[in-house]
């Protein structure tokens, strides 16, 4: 996929932060999903669905979105503006307490939005992992405190996130809080590359939040943040032979 392919999507309307369609692309690029067009995908803390979109588009899966601040019935009149209407499903359900199907998604999705919700250990396999199928792939970017300066959070970040510092956490914390199962294969945490870029097109949509962050940009956020990669595979118990998938 390409970021610039959905420019005309990302404006100050839709942007809730940096660009999470830049994020999206590295995640997307560097993991590949293996899914089918009856697969569906959760999009979890879709904000205004522009993450929603760009998966439906780039997977041909179904998308179910779901965000606790912004209404489905908001973000359905957006996906119908945009004519995605029928492959996305808005829903407004708190993250911590989800309503889905054991083993419904192929795939869960999450950009900007996990470190609000999910910094406790025990909560991916509790709350998370009973709704994803066997061999299931989970792609997360979000905001976080480089390695370098793990346990710091609050005496660094203060200035720029006051009461909201300790939600960011480096890589190495997060592959801690993500734990093990004996349903998990792989956990993957890093640094992602997009950084500058994703903060560079925030700044650039002119939002009033943006230009309250940019104040920080030089001395917090470039020297301490980065945005956090997590990638996490379960192990494929079955496979049917006939399994014909489509990569992204
Ligand atoms: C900074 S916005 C990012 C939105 C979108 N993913 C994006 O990148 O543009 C964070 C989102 O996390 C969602 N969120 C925070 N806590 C949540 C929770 N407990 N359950 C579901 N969504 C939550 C909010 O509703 C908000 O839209």
């Amino acid at each position: 996929m390409n970021t610039g392919d959905y420019k005309a999507y990302i404006s100050a309307e839709t942007m809730m932060g940096p660009d999470s369609v830049r994020i999206l692309e590295e995640l997307l690029h560097q993991y590949p999903l293996q899914v089918l067009p009856e697969d569906q995908i959760l999009d979890l803390g879709c904000g205004t669905g522009l993450t929603s979109l760009v998966i439906a588009k780039e997977t041909g899966a179904a998308v179910i979105a779901d965000d606790l601040w912004i209404s489905a019935e908001e973000n359905e009149k957006r996906f119908v503006r945009w004519g995605v209407g029928g492959r996305i499903t808005p829903v407004c359900e708190n993250a911590d307490n989800l309503h889905f199907e054991e083993r419904q998604f192929r795939a869960l999705i999450s950009i900007d939005s996990y470190h609000y919700f999910a910094g406790t250990k025990g909560y991916f396999q509790e709350k998370l992992l009973p709704f994803l199928k066997d061999g299931g792939e989970v792609l997360i970017g979000i905001p976080g405190l480089q390695d370098a300066f793990d346990g710091r959070a609050k005496e660094l970040l203060s200035p720029w996130l006051s009461g909201e510092a300790h939600l960011f956490k480096s890589p190495r914390h997060w592959r801690e809080l993500i734990g093990d199962s004996d349903r998990i294969d792989t956990v993957k945490t890093w640094e992602m590359d997009c950084f500058r870029e994703a903060w560079e097109d925030w700044f650039a949509s002119g939002h009033p939040y943006a230009l309250e962050d940019r104040k920080y940009y030089e001395s917090v956020i470039l020297p301490y943040t980065c945005f956090v990669g997590i990638y996490i595979r379960l192990k494929n118990h079955s496979t049917p032979s006939n399994h014909q998938e489509r990569t992204v």
